[in-house]
């Protein structure tokens, strides 16, 4: 992968002040790794501080909502996020598409208010264990990318891919590096179809279960520019492992 891997904390329901901290370790590391793209993705609560102590990490946000404001009770838009100080948000997650109903056309509205307020987004796809199992992995995932990926010119400039398979999110699990290979290939030739020719520069991350030990192999495998990582974010020990494996062959 030519382009600058591109490694992704997401702390989902984690992190209070006090993992400013750590945060900040996450940062001091990443200035050491220049050729590896690195960002936190905290709960909203802690956007704008991580966004003032954060000088080599950029600062992400795990959901937005489509509409730029209104009566949405509860809910953060995307330009909120940007006067906030992120710089990406993920759009639908599998947790928010499976706990929160979120369809491939709520994930494309919520990218394409993403790109309209000037972040960048990370669009997730993945397929069940059951989907997977009845041979349909790639089937799903396709469709996923259809119906979710933001439309429009220069949209594919800002768009993110993070494969992850449902279930291989926080189990442990990996899939083997013939099938990340197999899906990485599929979701590229998708993105091809879907934005010609600016395919080519849509970064396709590879999450679930990622850490430090499995994490050389799987940033090798061919079309695999990166990785979202849950639970191995949250400590700048075990991220920093991952980043530095992302940053190639160790020179020390
Ligand atoms: P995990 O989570 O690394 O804890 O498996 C990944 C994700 O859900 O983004």
């Amino acid at each position: 992968m030519s382009t600058q891997p591109f490694i992704v904390g997401n702390w989902k329901m984690n992190g209070t002040r006090a993992m400013l901290s750590e945060a900040r370790a996450i940062d001091r590391g990443a200035a050491r790794y220049p050729a590896v793209r690195v960002g936190i993705a905290p709960p909203f609560t802690l956007v704008t501080a991580m966004a003032e102590a954060l000088q080599a990490a950029q600062v992400g946000a795990q959901d937005c909502h489509a509409e730029a404001s209104g009566a949405y009770t509860g809910d953060v838009s995307a330009a909120m996020l940007a006067d906030a100080g992120a710089q990406f948000v993920i759009a639908g997650h599998s947790e928010r598409r499976a706990m929160h109903g979120e369809s491939d056309a709520v994930v494309k509205a919520k990218a394409e208010a993403a790109l309209a307020a000037g972040l960048e987004v990370i669009v997730c796809v993945g397929e069940t264990e059951a989907e997977r199992d009845a041979g349909k992995a790639e089937k799903v995932v396709t469709g996923q990318l259809a119906g979710s990926l933001p439309q429009g010119e220069d949209a594919a400039a800002r768009v993110t891919v993070a494969y992850e398979p449902v279930w291989a999110i926080g189990t442990g699990r990996v899939p083997s590096i013939e099938d990340v290979s197999a899906m990485h290939c599929a979701i590229r030739a998708k993105l091809d179809a879907i934005y010609g020719e600016g395919g080519a520069a849509v970064r396709i991350l590879y999450g679930g279960s990622v850490n430090a030990k499995n994490a050389a192999e799987l940033l090798a495998v061919d079309e695999v520019g990166g990785a979202l990582v849950g639970g191995a974010s949250l400590t700048a020990e075990n991220f920093l492992a991952i980043v530095m494996a992302a940053s190639g062959p160790s020179t020390e």
